[in-house]
């Protein structure tokens, strides 16, 4: 099994489009996947209805996970897109309500007891920095940083990679980031194309890789969450489609 947190504490970068993407992506490859719905926004939940299907497992989420109320595996929803434990607007406490020694480590210790079942377990995380994100660092083998072609971005991911050295340092010797992928990009702008290269420069100080695939900037990405489908069964045949398609075969390549 490879657990993977999707992160970025900046808003709106792609995150759980990317995270919704690899969970479809890699299910329609065969793979066993569960999906971990770290965010209060329930964004993911939402697009993969598994927040309709809640009443199947008593309504019971990440956030019972992390207080400890349940189990990971009685909160298992299955979806079209593969398995998700839903979030919860009460996970937005965390900080408050995560105070006692080891609270790092909740979230691993729950999934180290399903993680059997599965190939890829993938995180989608809140836009912070906080307890939850640390849980999820603390879990994982890889971090996976979408990031658009802002300059923002490019101060953003130097805060984060603090984040994973300190949790390198105190948590989870063996956290490696996979990459940083290239989300909502427009290749006409000459600004894109000098920020993109940015990127791969940070990319490298950071000991990691900028993925060779950028995902365009597409209206049918909004179109398929409306619907409330995965990208690969709403439009199959699209351009954007076919860039999640490339960085999913990358990810297995980096993964490995
Ligand atoms: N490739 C794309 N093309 C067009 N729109 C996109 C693309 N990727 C993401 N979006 C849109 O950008 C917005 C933010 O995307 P998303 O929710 O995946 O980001 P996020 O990082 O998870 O946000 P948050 O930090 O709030 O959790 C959404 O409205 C989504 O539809
Ligand atoms: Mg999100």
């Amino acid at each position: 099994m490879t657990c993977t947190t999707v992160i970025n504490q900046k808003g709106g970068v792609g995150k759980t489009t990317v995270s919704h993407a690899l969970m479809s992506g890699l299910s329609k490859r065969g793979f066993r996947v569960l999906a971990v719905d770290l965010d209060p926004q329930e964004n993911l939940s939402f697009t993969v209805r598994a927040d309709a299907q809640e009443k199947n497992t008593g309504n019971i989420t990440s956030f019972d996970i992390m207080t400890k109320r349940n189990s990971a595996e009685n909160a298992v929803v299955h979806t079209d897109s593969g398995d998700i434990i839903p979030s919860s607007p009460l996970l937005s406490g965390a900080d408050a309500f995560l105070t006692g020694t080891g609270r790092e480590y909740i979230l691993k210790e729950n999934l180290q007891t399903i993680s059997g079942d599965y190939d890829y377990i993938i995180i989608d995380t809140p836009p912070s920095l906080s307890v939850l994100t640390v849980n999820a660092l603390t879990a994982s083998d890889f971090a996976l940083i979408p990031a658009q072609a802002d300059v923002y971005s490019l101060q953003g991911i130097s805060q984060l990679a603090e984040t994973v050295e300190l949790v390198r340092k105190y948590c989870n010797r063996s956290l490696k980031i996979a990459g940083i992928l290239l989300t909502r990009h427009n290749s006409r702008t000459v600004l894109s194309r000098n920020i993109s290269e940015m990127l791969g420069e940070q990319a490298k100080n950071l000991g990691t890789r900028l993925f060779d695939t950028f995902i365009r900037e597409s209206v049918t990405v909004k179109e398929s969450q409306i619907s409330q489908m995965s990208i690969f069964d709403y439009a199959p045949h699209s351009s954007v489609t076919g860039d999640f398609d490339k960085f999913i075969e990358e990810f297995l390549e980096v993964s490995k």
